[in-house]
């Protein structure tokens, strides 16, 4: 049987990393330099997730809506992103990590989407803590990919309409074959979901914490798992104790 802590334990953590440009203005500085302050909190929480026996830990790096920020600050993020994969896929590898991409890679520049497939397929038979990168990532847009796919196999005559149900769905979307989400923190203190993993975190536990995304370090991460820890997840029905008592 699983020890009381083990089940405490969420088995995928999603993460809105949010707080790069607050970060940076309060120190005078670029919010660029913010960016790049949060790349190391992004190594530390993969070492955190593999310390804490969390299988899959899911990052929010660029949205499907941040295209629309200042044209240089796009591009500081991508050219992040080259240099993350370039310096960190090796070691990564190296601690068995394997990687996932999720989000929309056909409207990405080539190199990007090279780099993304050959970070995917280098990791692809490891064996330790899943990342799940989300990058130009957007729920509605994934839900209009997968509602597209489903309308494909059914006007094709390869799916009966009448089978369509959560599994089909969940089977489609960009996260199929990883288990929803048990916790999502988002960091800075803004209270909203972003467009991020709207199908997947029905029944996630949501955690808001104050800190920005550059000062989130282990600490932090243990004491939003904490507060996982003592949530009371019920997906509908009753707590246990009530049962009891009702009986
Ligand atoms: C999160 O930090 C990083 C990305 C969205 C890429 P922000 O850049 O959103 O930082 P704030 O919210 O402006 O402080
Ligand atoms: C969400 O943060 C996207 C990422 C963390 C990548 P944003 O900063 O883009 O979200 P809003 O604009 O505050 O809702
Ligand atoms: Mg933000």
């Amino acid at each position: 049987m699983q020890s009381d802590r083990a089940a405490k334990t969420p088995r995928h953590v999603a993460i809105i990393m949010d707080g790069n440009g607050r970060w940076a203005n309060a120190r005078g500085l670029p919010r660029t330099a913010g960016h790049r302050a949060g790349v190391e909190r992004v190594r530390e929480a993969v070492r955190t997730a593999h310390e804490a026996k969390i299988e899959f830990l899911t990052l929010f790096a660029f949205s499907s809506e941040n295209w629309n920020r200042p044209k240089q600050e796009v591009s500081d993020l991508m050219g992040i992103l080259r240099f993350f994969i370039h310096k960190d896929l090796a070691e990564l590898h190296r601690e068995n990590v394997r990687v996932r991409v999720i989000g929309c890679r056909e409207t990405v520049q080539s190199d990007i989407r090279k780099l993304l497939d050959e970070a995917e397929e280098r990791t692809r038979e490891n064996t330790g803590v899943t990342l799940i990168i989300a990058f130009n990532y957007g729920a509605r847009d994934e839900l209009v990919r997968a509602v597209r796919t489903i309308a494909e196999a059914v006007s094709a005559g390869n799916l009966d309409p009448a089978s369509i149900d959560e599994h089909t769905v969940s089977d489609t979307v960009d996260t199929a074959g990883i288990p929803d989400p048990d916790l999502v923190i988002r960091t800075s203190g803004e209270q909203r979901l972003s467009n991020f993993l709207l199908w997947q975190a029905a029944y996630s536990e949501l955690v808001f914490i104050p800190c920005l995304w550059p000062d989130f370090d282990r600490k932090a991460f243990y004491e939003a798992l904490n507060e996982y820890a003592h949530r009371d997840r019920r997906f509908g029905t009753v707590s246990a104790p009530d049962i009891a008592v009702g009986s």
